[in-house]
């Protein structure tokens, strides 16, 4: 029998120290825990959480403390990584001890999950540092023969939106450059761009995740909120011959 790991990616959930602070219309405290209700509700237990960045909107402490009161007792760890939105020093501090961890590297048999940061202070885009870098490129030459899927926050391709387009990994091409050499990266996944998004060019499964709070218009000019678009998360099997099945589940959808 084939082993499957199952994670489960919720990004961008805005929170702020104020269980009731809203972002564009949304109580992002209660759009968070109705994300996870749904992903309890249809697919649990998984093996690990991701969390790809915008933790906090205000880059408050409490921000931080709301979030792990969202996921703390689920008996599942929780592997987080900065957005533009956070503040890296107070994710530090709240989110490396267990189940939670910050920035690290994901083992689940076969495969292999670094968690880059890209946040760039006083940039709503992100680079990613030259140690970010070589960490990556480190550890995919040490592990060959491991399947790895890369996560981090910032859009590394166009999203297709001119808006958004202003704010991406602004040194994709750097983390192209370590990726070509390594040819067992199957996928890199990414939140920050409110909105789903899947391709192979080739051969690599590029993957974005809607936000658990609002959405943001596809292909569009200037900046526009995806009214009607629920809460989502994604889910991921991963399968030990590097084989990668995963979908979007909007709150409020019958999957
Ligand atoms: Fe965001």
């Amino acid at each position: 029998m084939t082993d499957i790991y199952r994670l489960l990616q919720f990004t961008d959930p805005h929170l702020y120290a104020d269980r009731a602070g809203e972002m564009r219309g949304a109580i992002t405290f209660d759009t968070l825990s109705q994300t996870i209700g749904t992903a309890r509700r249809s697919h649990w237990p998984a093996d690990a959480v991701l969390v790809t960045g915008d933790i906090a909107q205000d880059e408050s402490r409490g921000a931080y403390e709301n979030f792990r009161a969202a996921f703390d007792g689920l008996g599942v760890p929780v592997h987080c990584l900065p957005g533009n939105h956070d503040a890296p020093a107070y994710m530090q501090e709240s989110l490396v001890t267990a189940p939670f961890s910050y920035c690290g590297t994901l083992e689940l048999g076969p495969w292999l999950l670094p968690l880059l940061s890209s946040h760039t202070p006083g940039d709503a885009g992100g680079m990613l540092a030259a140690s970010e870098l070589e960490r990556l490129d480190r550890l995919l030459t040490a592990n060959p023969d491991r399947h790895a899927m890369v996560c981090l926050h910032h859009h590394p391709v166009s999203s297709g939106s001119r808006w958004l387009d202003t704010v991406p990994l602004r040194n994709a091409a750097e983390l192209w450059d370590v990726v070509e050499r390594h040819p067992q990266v199957r996928c890199l996944l990414w939140g920050h761009v409110h909105q789903e998004y899947e391709d192979r060019p080739a051969g690599v499964l590029l993957l974005a995740t809607p936000s658990t709070c609002r959405q943001f218009k596809p292909n569009v000019v200037d900046f526009a909120l995806d009214e009607g678009r629920p809460p989502a998360y994604r889910w991921i099997e991963l399968h030990a011959d590097g084989a990668i099945v995963t979908a979007v589940n909007w709150c409020g959808s019958s999957s």
